[in-house]
């Protein structure tokens, strides 16, 4: 049985608060809320508890864990290597969503990392989930929340659809702020290299530590073996339009309409009638995109279409962020 309990996000009900670390301390999983997108936690200290995560998702055990900290205290428990571009990012980014790759210290259990000698870490910017690993009293590794492979959840009730009876816990503080997942950002290599494109954009992080890489290597695919496996889809296959190609949309939605049901994501207004088409629209503007894509792709696959037709924005800034997870969908 999984339990779901709702909190207030500002001031998170302390019974519930000491229930969830509780479950956590004993081994168990509990899923809650950050400013990106629900995570399903674990005692990161608890090898057991770790490999139950991978059980609950459905995670292929070479994807690693992104652990959460609530303070400096646990992040020096967990990692080594923070050096002076690291101190400035976590001055100016945590808690936030950026996620800094360092050196795993040796008793962190491996199975977090799936292996390797490094180890992710970030403080998430949410009360629930700070207070969470406050009265837990240890790191807590938490991947997103979702059955591996379907879209992060970006409300409680993404995480009871995909893993109802497989965890303890929802907690459950209502729709996550940001929507797409954390920047991830390699600190063992010089300049450190961006994994994973988030909110924290890289003009951002320019602006704190100069140079920064992006990966594009095969070497750097292999430092986040994340970024390899099947992410973010639908179980409808899904075509992406880019941004500047609209006049395209509505012949194409057409076509397709000829052959079955369509479902689209966009912000171009579609004049097209027909039953079998499910428009969801949203506003063009990056964060608005960010805050409700994932939701959005959740709401037309229930509707069970043949095809998903997403219009692309702009790929700049926290658009390139928009735009990665929405080719990886349309893979
Ligand atoms: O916003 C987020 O980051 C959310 C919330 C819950 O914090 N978490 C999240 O976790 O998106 P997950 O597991 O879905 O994605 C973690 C990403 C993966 O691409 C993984 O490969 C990468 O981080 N990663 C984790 N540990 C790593 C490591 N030691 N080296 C390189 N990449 C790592
Ligand atoms: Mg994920």
């Amino acid at each position: 049985m999984t339990q779901v309990l709702e909190l207030d996000p500002e001031r998170p009900q302390q019974d519930a608060i000491k229930r969830a670390a509780s479950i956590i301390r004993d081994g168990g999983l509990v899923a809650f809320p950050t400013e990106t997108v629900y995570g399903l936690g674990a005692d990161a200290m608890n090898e057991n508890a770790v490999l139950r995560i991978f059980e609950a998702k459905g995670r292929p055990s070479d994807n690693p864990c992104i652990v959460h900290v609530a303070s400096r205290r646990m992040l020096d428990e967990v990692s080594i290597g923070i050096d002076a571009k690291a101190e400035r990012l976590i001055k100016n980014f945590w808690p936030g969503p950026l996620t800094l790759v360092l050196g795993r210290k040796a008793d962190v259990p491996s199975s977090v990392s799936a292996g390797l000698s490094t180890i992710a870490v970030r403080m998430p910017n949410n009360r629930i989930a700070l207070e969470l690993i406050e009265a837990a009293g240890v790191p807590v590794a938490a991947p997103s929340a979702n059955s591996s492979g379907r879209p992060s959840p970006t409300t409680a009730t993404h995480v009871f659809d995909d893993l109802a009876g497989r965890i303890d816990l929802i907690l459950d503080g209502g729709d996550t702020k940001i929507g797409i997942e954390s920047t991830v950002l390699d600190m063992t290599s010089d300049p450190p290299i961006i994994l994973r494109p988030g909110w924290i954009t890289k003009e951002m992080l320019r602006s704190v530590i100069g140079a920064v890489g992006d990966s594009s290597s095969e070497e750097d695919l292999r430092r986040s073996p994340g970024t390899r496996h099947r992410h973010y889809s639908p179980r409808a296959r899904v075509i992406l339009i880019e941004y500047g190609t609209t006049q395209q949309i509505e012949k194409l939605c057409v076509e397709h309409l000829n052959r079955g049901s369509v479902g689209f994501i966009g912000h171009s207004r579609l004049s097209i009638n027909n039953e079998s088409f499910y428009p969801i629209y949203l506003e063009a503007e990056a964060d608005k995109y960010a805050h409700s894509i994932y939701s959005a792709l959740r709401e037309i696959d229930s509707r069970n279409p043949e095809i998903i037709i997403v219009e692309g924005i702009n790929n700049e800034g926290l658009g390139a962020s928009v735009m990665d997870r929405l080719r990886r969908a349309a893979s």
